[in-house]
């Protein structure tokens, strides 16, 4: 059941709430960046898990119904093993500039060895590119990682043409207090044990303990079209399946 909301339909989240996700001193890029460089051969095993075999359709739908399409200029941020640049390849055809930026050099090595696109590490808070270059900014499954989210999202602005696209994809827990404790056991309790059994190593586990905590502290819905509205996006909505997956989209102004 696909729910959309936009900043509509909601009360504005408080201005207070809000700030305390803007900012996080404790998501700084050195140890994220040691996580996914020790985990990053396990990362595809562990999306499989995760998704239970639907990731490749559910990120290709969203960049489908984002507009996506062959010629275009765009900048996949976090780009991690290629998971989400490989549905976008795809949707381009062969035709148009696909660029990566991730600051693990061991999941940029995976992606080099999936994707032949243009790979540079870099981090989504100083992305290294010129301004107003690029059709559409994607960042899959890597906001709720990033030191400084507004930082970020001002990035995305920045090196987006006018009339450009922002496409988020992320997780953050459901509204329903049984459903947010069948989500804890599921994904923060059951998921890191089967990925140590899968991939037999205690990094496979902490990597899958890892994302549940990010998921569970991430910035409610309401919160993150806010910071988009606050960094001048128009057009910010969310599109959420089984109040679990997010898929934030909004465009610069012409
Ligand atoms: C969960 S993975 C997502 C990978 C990919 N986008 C996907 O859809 O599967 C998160 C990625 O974000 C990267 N990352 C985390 N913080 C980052 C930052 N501040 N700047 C750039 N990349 C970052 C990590 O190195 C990792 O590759």
């Amino acid at each position: 059941m696909c729910r959309l909301s936009n900043t509509q339909d909601r009360p504005e989240a408080s201005a207070k709430a809000i700030d305390a996700y803007y900012a996080n001193p404790a998501r700084q890029p050195g140890p994220v960046r040691v996580l996914f460089n020790r985990t990053a051969r396990h990362y595809n095993l562990i999306n499989q898990i995760f998704s239970l075999g639907s990731g490749a359709w559910y990120r290709r739908s969203c960049l489908r119904k984002a507009g996506i399409a062959p010629g275009m200029t765009v900048v996949d941020v976090a780009v991690g093993t290629g998971l989400l640049a490989r549905e976008a390849r795809r949707l381009m055809q062969g035709r148009g500039t696909l660029i990566g930026v991730d600051l693990s050099e061991s999941m940029l090595a995976v992606a080099q060895k999936n994707l032949g696109i243009p790979l540079v590490q870099g981090t989504a808070e100083a992305l290294p590119f010129a301004a107003g270059t690029a059709d559409f900014v994607t960042i899959g499954y890597a906001l709720r990682h990033v030191s400084n989210i507004e930082q970020t999202l001002q990035e995305a602005w920045r090196v987006l043409r006018p009339g450009g696209r922002l496409v988020l994809l992320e997780i953050s827990p459901p509204a329903n207090q049984l459903a947010k404790v069948s989500a804890a056991i599921f994904v923060g309790g059951i998921l890191p044990v089967v990925s140590l059994v899968l991939a037999r190593d205690r990094q496979a586990r902490s990597l899958m303990s890892y994302h549940w905590q990010t998921i569970a502290a991430f910035a409610p819905v309401e919160a993150v079209l806010h910071m988009m509205q606050h960094c001048g996006f128009e057009s910010a909505r969310c599109a959420s399946e089984l109040d679990l997956f997010r898929f934030f989209s909004a465009r610069k102004p012409l």
